[in-house]
């Protein structure tokens, strides 16, 4: 159900949640001030209560509440990429008083400015919001608001916009060991921090323990059953096959285009949506041409289909 920016900061004043639109994906939200509805999106996502949240905010000075003072290369990063797709897991000051729900008990928070007219107007009148992605713990994310109620039901709230999601969450950075590491990739490239940092940031690997909790749960998995293969064995598969549009696909019974090789950015837009169209149409095994271009952009969204295909 689509609602104004008012009847949105009515229902979070009044401990509700209530989802909002990004430039990344739509997120779950709740006011920082209210432990009952942060525990409702756990609840409402069926999230471990293991795994923390992103606090949004609409201006820095918002930050001084549970952050100590900001390093110059942290204001730095903030002046070049907000509002925008980036996060920062920084260590809590010792002052904070925010809900360790947040946090799930680390001594660390993360935190972003999104890139959006109507959420941040929303958070400049009721505060600062934990937003996680907007669906099921385990499903792809929601990057149409129909993606929202299907998880969420019709008349679920949903702040109305005229937003088109990029469709690829923030990157998440972490200071360790004297360098900024990637510990989410997304929508900003390590190639775009490199050029303010002075050096191309670490992605921390699938083996390396990861920083954030979230990435040890299933992640971005439609109901339908994924089975990655190359281009060429495509050729001799029979079936439903997700691929490119300049490819030929000789013996698909149905072929969903995932987009043009050409281009990350429309990649980007559909893929959470085309996973979703697979469960939208009752398909329960799709072939996937795992055949991405190699920019690096398309080389996350490999990953992340990858690690949809393998739950
Ligand atoms: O684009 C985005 O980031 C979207 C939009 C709605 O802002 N949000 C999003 O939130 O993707 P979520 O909750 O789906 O993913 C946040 C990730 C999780 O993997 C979580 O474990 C990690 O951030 N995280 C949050 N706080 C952390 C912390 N203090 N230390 C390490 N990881 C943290
Ligand atoms: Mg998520």
């Amino acid at each position: 159900m689509k609602i104004t920016v008012k009847d949105a900061a009515i229902k979070l004043n009044k401990k509700e949640v209530v989802a909002i639109p990004t430039e990344t994906v739509y997120g779950l939200a709740a006011s920082i001030t209210h432990e009952e509805a942060i525990k409702k999106i756990f609840s409402l996502k069926n999230r471990p209560l293991t795994n923390p949240l992103i606090i949004h905010i609409s201006h820095i000075s918002q930050l001084k509440d549970f952050l100590e003072p900001l390093s110059e290369e942290v204001q730095k990063l903030m002046d070049k990429f907000w509002p925008g797709s980036l996060t920062f897991i920084l260590p809590l000051s010792k002052n904070a008083q925010i809900s360790s729900l947040i946090t799930a008990n680390l001594p660390t928070v993360a935190v972003r400015m999104p890139n959006q007219k109507d959420t941040l107007e929303l958070i400049n009148m009721i505060g600062p919001i934990v937003a996680p992605s907007a669906n099921r713990s385990g499903y792809p994310s929601s990057t149409l608001i129909s993606h929202v109620e299907q998880d969420f039901g019709d008349s679920f709230p949903v702040l109305n916009s005229e937003t088109i999601c990029a469709g690829l969450e923030s990157t998440i950075i972490a200071y360790e060991d004297g360098i900024w590491k990637i510990a989410r990739e997304g929508a900003i490239l390590a190639s775009d921090l490199g050029e303010i940092l002075g050096y191309r940031p670490l992605s921390l690997s699938k083996k390396e323990k990861p920083i954030c909790p979230g990435q040890h749960f299933r992640h971005y998995a439609p109901n339908a059953k994924l089975i990655l293969k190359s281009y060429e064995e495509l050729q001799n598969l029979e079936g439903v096959i997700v691929g490119f549009t300049e490819r030929n696909y000789h013996k698909a019974t149905q072929l969903i285009y995932l987009g043009s090789l050409s281009n990350s950015l429309d990649l980007q837009t559909n893929l959470y949506k085309t996973l979703r169209f697979l469960d939208e149409k009752g398909i329960s095994t799709a072939y996937v041409d795992i055949d991405f271009p190699s920019d690096d952009r398309s080389q996350i969204l490999k990953h992340r289909m990858e690690k949809a295909a393998s739950c």
